[in-house]
């Protein structure tokens, strides 16, 4: 028997299956079945892909029972203490640290990306004042392609880079258009001696008539969000991106179906729902009864903004950004914010609770992120469009990843039929 290999017995017919082992550079190897159906008739079955690795990457690297992250071998911790939002989206994209120039070359290059055809304004103003934010942007990146046939070729390196640039410049864009609209004031052009986060916050809260200075507290605190939140791997959004993809659809499609499966509260819609739960929740006093709830099976009402699917410790980012929250709200003048000292209460009597110890059970990424847009004056429901602003950069970076691949092949999964078996038609007078 060869020595990478696993071996399956079929204890109904006694047949041996041999099964290659593919080996990692860091984390779990993987059993390659990509033969098993063919040798053994049978198909595995994985329902929301607890033990499934969909593919092979080399961007980043989550360790759930570490608790830790890396972007590229750059754990989270140093590039959330030295590094840019910008620079960790040339990092992803081309798989090193820039140097000065490189970083400088690509800082132009996404500027000058910003601004959208103003073709789209006209898109914008056919939603109504109360679209979600998210609806709107799911609406006008899938759009997009109408507007760039000249880089409309996946099968072209420089048009997958010229989209994958176009995607990362005009979402912040996108997004402050999208929540101008819903608060009927006129779209803000992008500023291009700004920053890439300071550009943001111009774009949603300068007016016309008025002077505008970015406020660099929230600057920085963007920058640090957008950080933590470019890639996690092949999470829910990441892996859609990655499946429609694989069909050869445009980037601006894909990155759409991303955004789309971002929006779910089990997602990234979480932020947005750690802060109307905590509201709900309204004092702590009423912490036990909601935590009640949250364990009660027959009740849908969970805990937002804990659990995940891989961390089985902290989630490293919910540290950082906790951190962060105490040392922004305090700048920002909120720090007895009596929601983030619920939240503060909340996490602690959760975290001694047998039910959260038992499923191991921590805050992720969305618990303490919404506290801070909240302090910097970003509505709720403008939540999840930054989540999905930052992790644009690890949705093309996957989707350059995958689209460059030499033998990238159609994603379609098989089932485990338990429909009716074959019937034929009766006709409606025998019903
Ligand atoms: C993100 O995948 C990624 O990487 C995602 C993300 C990224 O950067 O892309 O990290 C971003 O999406 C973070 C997660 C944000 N979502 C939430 O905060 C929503 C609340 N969390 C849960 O919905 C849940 O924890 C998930 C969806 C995050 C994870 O779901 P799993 O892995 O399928 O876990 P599960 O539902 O099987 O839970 C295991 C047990 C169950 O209890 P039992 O059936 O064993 O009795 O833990 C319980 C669950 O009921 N449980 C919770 C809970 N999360 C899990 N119970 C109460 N409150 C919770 N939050």
């Amino acid at each position: 028997m060869a020595k990478d290999t696993v071996t399956v017995i079929d204890n109904r017919t006694g047949k041996e299956i041999e099964l290659p082992i593919h080996t990692a550079t860091q984390g779990p190897d993987v059993v390659d079945i990509g033969s098993f159906f063919r040798e053994s008739g049978y198909f595995t079955y994985d329902p929301g892909f607890l033990s499934t690795a969909s593919c092979h990457s080399t961007l980043t690297y989550l360790d759930g029972q570490q608790g830790m992250l890396m972007y590229r071998g750059y754990p989270i911790e140093q590039l959330a203490e030295r590094s840019t939002f910008l620079e960790v989206a040339s990092l992803m994209l081309y798989g090193n640290l820039p140097d000065r120039e490189e970083l400088a070359d690509f800082r132009k290059i996404i500027v000058h990306h910003s601004m959208l055809n103003e073709a789209l304004k006209g898109f914008f103003r056919g939603f109504y004042h109360d679209a979600h934010p998210m609806a709107i942007m799911v609406g006008v990146v899938g759009s997009l392609s109408a507007f760039y046939h000249d880089s409309s070729d996946i099968t072209n390196p420089e048009h997958r880079e010229i989209a994958a640039h176009r995607m990362i410049a005009k979402m912040p864009t996108i997004a402050a258009a999208s929540y101008k609209h819903s608060i009927g004031e006129p779209q803000v052009y992008p500023d291009n001696r700004l920053s890439y986060t300071g550009n943001l916050l111009k774009m949603m809260f300068s007016v016309p008539c008025e002077e505008y200075e970015v406020d660099p507290v929230a600057e920085k605190a963007l920058d640090l969000i957008f950080i933590l939140h470019a890639d996690h791997e092949q999470n829910a959004s990441t892996s859609t991106v990655r499946l429609a993809g694989s069909s050869g659809a445009n980037p601006f499609a894909c990155i759409a179906s991303g955004i789309a499966a971002l929006w779910g509260p089990a997602h990234g819609g979480a932020n947005e729902a750690v802060l109307n739960m905590l509201i709900e929740i309204g004092d702590v006093q009423n912490v036990p009864k909601y935590l009640e709830r949250a364990k009660d099976r027959n009740d849908p009402f969970r805990l937002m903004g804990f659990g995940h699917r891989v961390y089985k410790n902290y989630d490293p980012r919910a540290r950082i950004i906790r951190k962060m929250c105490h040392e922004v709200l305090a700048r920002l003048g909120d720090n007895n914010d009596p929601l983030f000292e619920l939240a503060l209460k909340l996490e602690e009597i959760a975290l001694k609770d047998d039910y959260f110890i038992q499923r191991k059970l921590y805050p992720n990424v969305d618990f303490y992120s919404g506290l801070i847009y909240r302090a910097l004056g970003i509505p709720s429901n403008m939540f999840t469009v930054m989540f999905a602003i930052a992790r644009t950069v690890g949705w093309v970076s996957q989707w350059m990843e995958m689209i460059g691949e030499k033998n990238q092949r159609i994603g379609r999964p098989r089932q485990l039929y338990v429909g009716p078996v074959k019937r034929d038609y009766i006709p409606i007078n025998q019903r």
